[in-house]
């Protein structure tokens, strides 16, 4: 049964002048907080409570009545109790009847039930307006107000109507209200606070995938084989000079991976010559976690600035630079300087910081309170062009880092390339892809399949 239009009419108890009584039914936690900030908003609020006489504390100012009593007060009536508590609702039907009913719930776990609490309360209260909203916010935030990270309200129901006086009520309390169409989205609402960190799942996966991998690679590589055929126990490189190689490959490894499914996207587009058809489900889902991607990335290089500061003060450093000065002393000779090695160093150490400070820039603009303020071009001038001049910069720094090494035999221990040879790998490839895309008859094509022109299919 469709409820038919929102009642406005008389507010309160007979009509009362002052501000508008809303109903929140229920005294828990979130009764309580958002009792609390509706009053600080300057709404009057009346709490419908089992036992009106002996509910705890509220909020000052608050008026306390029985169910029935207060959810006839109000037009609008936050529903702020649990679902499985929803039942006795039903026989409140004729004073909820043409009344906003918002439903604030959620639940301990997915699909717990067959159908969304708003969907549910809906059946129960047919002569409601039921809007799904402000389940995504905690008590905390409702108490405190809106920050910058948790600004929205979202919220779905059926009615046009009642969704406006809820978004009406959430503007004043301080938050924007994000419509997410009818009521059957419930079940999408209920589900965001269950969800944990959703989209890190992948890049986290693939970090620690990746860490694991280049840890025991090195791992053998350089320590296992240092013991096996030389007996030297090299172990103790472990924990800094292993750390450090893993984590800078990983680093560069996932920056590659942020830019990867953007050029892929562009060759498809342009194999198709169209951009109006899908891409394929893993595509988008790559595409979608690429900040989570790059923010990783950039921890890890920060890692990897941060070990790069302590190798002056490490004992191993420090023991090795004064045995090579006391056996020039003792042989009476003195290492000529090497110019092409000063340059070298200088030019990877320089090129790594530019490509840091970039990576830094990258980070910070793809957190929210930032990109809030950019304009869409601004944001992807930052995000595409400075990006892949990252990704250049780190790749450079670490062909230069490598230098002439991939012409030493010793380079190969045990048949195996050293770790930064292989991370190298990733970054070159989308550098080249890029490349290609940016000749100018495929960079004027993919302009003009992205500008919405189709390119005609031979017959
Ligand atoms: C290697 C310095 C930023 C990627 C190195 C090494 C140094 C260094 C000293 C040699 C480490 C060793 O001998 O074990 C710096 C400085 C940076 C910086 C001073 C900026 C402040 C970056 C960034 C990346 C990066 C942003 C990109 C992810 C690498 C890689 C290696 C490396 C892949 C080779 C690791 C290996 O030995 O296998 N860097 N770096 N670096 N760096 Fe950086």
């Amino acid at each position: 049964v469709k409820p038919e239009s929102v009642s406005l009419g008389p507010l309160g108890p007979a009509g009362a002048p002052g501000p508008e009584p809303l109903c929140v039914l229920g005294t828990g936690d979130l009764g309580r907080s958002l009792g609390q900030r509706l009053l600080r908003a300057g709404y009057r609020v009346v709490y419908g409570s089992r036992r009106p006489g002996s509910c705890g504390p509220l909020p000052e100012g608050a008026q306390v009545m029985s169910h029935a009593a207060a959810a006839q007060a109000a037009r609008l009536v936050f529903v702020c109790i649990h679902r499985e508590n929803y039942a006795f609702l039903e026989a409140l039907a004729p004073e909820l009847k043409g009344k906003v009913l918002v439903d604030v719930s959620n639940n301990l776990k997915k699909n717990l039930h067959p159908e969304a609490n708003a969907e549910y309360l809906q059946r129960l209260v047919p002569g409601a307006h039921v809007v799904k909203a402000f389940n995504t916010l905690s008590a905390w935030t409702l108490q405190t107000g809106p920050s910058d990270a948790n600004r929205q309200v979202h919220l779905c129901g059926d009615s046009a109507e009642a969704k406006d006086a809820v978004a009406d009520v959430a503007a004043k309390l301080g938050f924007g209200a994000v419509d997410r169409g009818a009521v059957s989205a419930a079940r999408e609402l209920e589900d965001v606070p269950l969800q944990l960190f959703p989209q890190w799942r992948l890049p986290l996966r693939l970090a620690a995938g990746l860490t694991a991998f280049f840890f025991l690679y090195l791992l053998l590589r350089d320590v296992v084989s240092k013991y096996t055929s030389e007996g030297k126990d090299v172990s103790f490189r472990i924990m800094v000079s292993l750390a450090n190689k893993v984590f800078p490959i990983v680093s560069l490894i996932m920056l590659s991976l942020c830019y990867l499914p953007g050029v892929m996207a562009a060759f498809l587009q342009l194999h198709r010559g169209t951009k109006y058809k899908r891409f394929p489900e893993w595509l988008d889902r790559w595409m979608l976690c690429r900040k989570q991607l790059g923010l990783l990335a950039l921890g890890f290089a920060s890692l990897h600035v941060l070990y790069t500061l302590i190798i002056p003060i490490r004992y191993y450093v420090r023991f090795r630079l004064s045995a090579i000065t006391v056996s020039e002393i003792r042989e009476n000779r003195t290492a000529a300087f090497d110019t092409t090695m000063a340059w070298r160093t200088d030019s990877y150490y320089a090129v790594g910081i530019l490509g840091f400070g970039l990576y830094l820039l990258l980070g910070i603009t793809s957190l929210p309170s930032v990109s809030n303020a950019l304009s869409w071009r601004e944001f992807s001038f930052i995000q595409s062009k400075l990006g892949f001049l990252t990704l250049l910069l780190c790749t450079f720094h670490t062909y230069l880092y490598g230098w002439d090494k991939f012409l030493r035999a010793s380079s190969y221990r045990w048949y195996t390339p050293p770790g930064y040879m292989l991370c190298l790998l990733p970054p070159s490839a989308v550098l080249a892809l890029k490349l290609l895309l940016l000749l100018p008859c495929v960079d004027r094509s993919l302009a003009r399949i992205r500008q919405g022109r189709e390119r005609a299919r031979p017959r």
